[in-house]
Order: structure tokens, then C-alpha cells, then sequence
């Protein structure tokens, strides 16, 4: 029996964060593909280097071609440009389609059978692109963003109460991006319903500070946008994927009536195992929060109305 072997397209922030936290998890081996010649190459090389140190056995090998990436069971696709200061994740749509377009056509003649976890942006609207491209049934197509707004969340909710984070629980749906919609009903620290412990008002300025969460990274950094976090949320997606651990995690997946929605790639909570998205749950939402979620899936609609996918 072979070690999973794991894709990651696109060796920039995201990507290379990842990759390093698949080979430390040792998840299984890896392949890292990039269009840039050498980088790839040279990321693998030191992450191979780094096991002896680390202690992990989990083998990597870097490409300068994503047709490297033959017979994936799994594959995280970073490729795209980050957004810039003052750049809306709209802006980013039509370069980053023809991106994803090229690599999806790809995965699917050489990963047949992959799994793929989208990151590139503008999410949802990518992860769509994704599962039309390659034609895979959408238990193997799935988007990271929930993951990473309720961390999001759950780290401005435990900044407030000054308590751990490993008592916070959140849940956040919808498209990744002002659209998104934080669910304070289903925010729980250590089993108490957050509205108990943190005032109505004060949630409010927590959940807008979620909602612009990446932007607020992107305007400190200057230059590109956050990858520790990121990375970390495609890794925990793909942890519970190999592993069959059959989490429940937001994530971005084509809906076909669920909570009213048709037709369209949006962040619902689902379980992932082994065979992907094995179930999509349905919350039994007030009208409080259906309504901003499907605006939000009006809202991706919109842009893949635009690339006609
Ligand atoms: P980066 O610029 O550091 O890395 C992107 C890499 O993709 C570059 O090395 C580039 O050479 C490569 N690339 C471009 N075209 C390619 C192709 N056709 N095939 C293979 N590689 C290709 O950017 P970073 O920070 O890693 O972000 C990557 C993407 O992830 C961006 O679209 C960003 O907006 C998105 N992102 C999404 C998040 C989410 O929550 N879904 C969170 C953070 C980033
Ligand atoms: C983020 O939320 C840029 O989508 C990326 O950090």
C-alpha cells in the first residue's frame, strides 16, 4: 500500500504554507507544481530536506508543469494571483478563471480521479469554474473559505472574552467576501451560546471584522494576502478527506436546492470523509439568515453568469 500522493498547484504563499503543513502532517507524498521554473523545484527540495529534521518521511518533489501531476488522490489548487490592496476579489475574476480554466482541463486528464480543494479566488465563483471544467461529481469538487472565516471568527470571539480558542465554535456560510454570512446562533464557547456571554452590539463589530478579515491582512501586509491561516484551512479540508475523519466544516459546494439555492457554488456546512463531500447539512435557518444567504449566492451567480459557467 502507496502513501497518498497530494497535489498542490501553485507553490507561491498559499501553496508552499500548505504543502509544508501536508509533509509535516505527513498526509502523504507531495508534488508541488508552478508555472515558474526552478521555485517549485527548489521548495520541494528544501522541504525534503527538512525531514530529517522534522521527522517526517512523506516524500516531495517539485514541477515547473502542473502535467506533473499524474494520478493525484487529492489536490489543493493555489494557483491565481492574490488580491492587491484596494482590489475587490471581483477584480481578480477574469485572470484568474483563465488560470484555473487551464489547470482544471489538467487535473482531469491526468488526476481523473483527484479530489480537489479550490483556494484560488474569487472562491466561489473558482470552485465552480473548477467542477464544470473537469466535469468530476461534486463530492470531489470543494471550496476553502468557510474554514478560514469561522478561524477568523473564532479568534476575534476568544480575543473579546480573553479565553481559549479551543472552547470557540463558529460557523460561517455563504460566498467568501462581504457577502458572507457569520451565524451567531450556531457560535457556541464550551457549549454556551455566544449571545451570553458577548453583548448583540459587540458581536456585530466582531462579525464586520470577520467580513473584512482578508482585506485587513492585505492592507498590512502591502504586498499579497494571508497564507497561515489560509493554508491551514485547505490542510484541515484535506486532513479530514484522507484521513476519513468525516468533519462537519463549511465549505464551498455547487448546491442543487438545498436552503433554496440552485445551481450555484456557495459555502453550506457539509461532511468531508473519504469520498469527499459525503453529505450537505441542511441548518434550519431563520429568515434573518436565509435571506443574506441567498443574496450571497445571488451574488456568485453573478459571476459565474459572467464567465458563462
Ligand atoms: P502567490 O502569488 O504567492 O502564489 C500563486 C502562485 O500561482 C504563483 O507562484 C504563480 O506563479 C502560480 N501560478 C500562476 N499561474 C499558474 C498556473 N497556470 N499553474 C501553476 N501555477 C501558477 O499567491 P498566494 O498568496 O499563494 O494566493 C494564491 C491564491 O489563493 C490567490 O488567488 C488568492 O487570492 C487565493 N486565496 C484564497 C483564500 C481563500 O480563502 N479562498 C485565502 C488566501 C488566498
Ligand atoms: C483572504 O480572505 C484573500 O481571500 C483571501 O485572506
Amino acid at each position: 500500500m502507496s502513501r497518498p500522493l497530494i497535489g498542490v498547484v501553485g507553490a507561491g504563499f498559499v501553496g508552499a504554507t500548505a504543502a509544508q503543513r501536508i509533509v509535516e502532517k505527513e498526509l502523504g507524498d507531495l508534488i508541488l507544481a508552478d508555472i515558474i521554473e526552478g521555485m517549485p523545484q527548489g521548495k520541494a527540495l528544501d522541504l525534503a530536506q527538512t525531514g530529517p529534521v522534522e521527522g517526517y518521511d512523506a516524500r516531495s518533489k517539485g514541477s515547473s508543469t502542473v502535467d506533473d501531476l499524474k494520478g493525484c488522490d487529492l489536490i489543493v489548487m493555489t494557483a491565481g494571483l492574490p488580491r492587491k490592496p484596494g482590489m475587490t476579489r471581483e477584480d481578480l475574476l477574469e485572470k484568474n478563471a483563465a488560470i484555473v480554466g487551464g489547470v482544471a482541463d489538467k487535473i482531469k486528464a491526468n488526476s481523473p480521479n483527484a479530489i480537489v480543494i479550490v483556494v484560488s479566488n474569487p472562491l466561489d465563483v473558482m470552485t465552480q469554474l473548477m467542477l464544470r471544467r473537469t466535469g468530476f461529481p461534486k463530492n470531489r469538487v470543494i471550496g476553502m473559505a468557510g474554514v478560514l472565516d469561522a478561524a477568523r471568527f473564532a479568534h476575534f470571539i476568544a480575543e473579546k472574552l480573553d479565553c481559549s480558542i479551543k472552547d470557540v465554535r463558529t460557523m460561517v456560510l455563504g460566498g467568501h467576501g462581504d457577502t458572507m454570512v457569520p451565524l451567531p446562533r450556531y457560535t457556541t464557547v464550551s457549549s454556551i451560546p455566544v449571545s451570553e456571554l458577548i453583548p448583540a452590539a459587540e458581536l456585530d463589530k466582531l462579525i464586520k471584522r470577520t467580513r473584512d478579515g482578508g482585506a485587513e491582512i492585505v492592507s498590512l501586509l502591502k504586498t499579497g494576502s494571508a497564507y497561515y491561516a489560509p493554508s491551514a484551512a485547505a490542510v484541515a479540508m484535506a486532513e479530514s478527506i484522507l484521513l476519513d475523519q468525516k468533519r462537519i466544516l463549511p465549505c464551498c459546494v455547487m448546491l442543487e436546492g438545498e436552503y433554496g439555492i440552485k445551481g450555484v457554488c456557495v459555502g453550506v456546512p457539509v461532511k468531508l470523509g473519504a469520498r469527499g463531500v459525503e453529505q450537505i447539512i441542511e441548518l434550519k435557518l431563520n429568515s434573518d439568515e436565509l435571506a443574506p444567504l441567498k443574496a450571497s449566492a445571488e451574488k456568485v451567480r453573478e459571476g459565474t453568469n459572467y464567465l458563462k459557467i
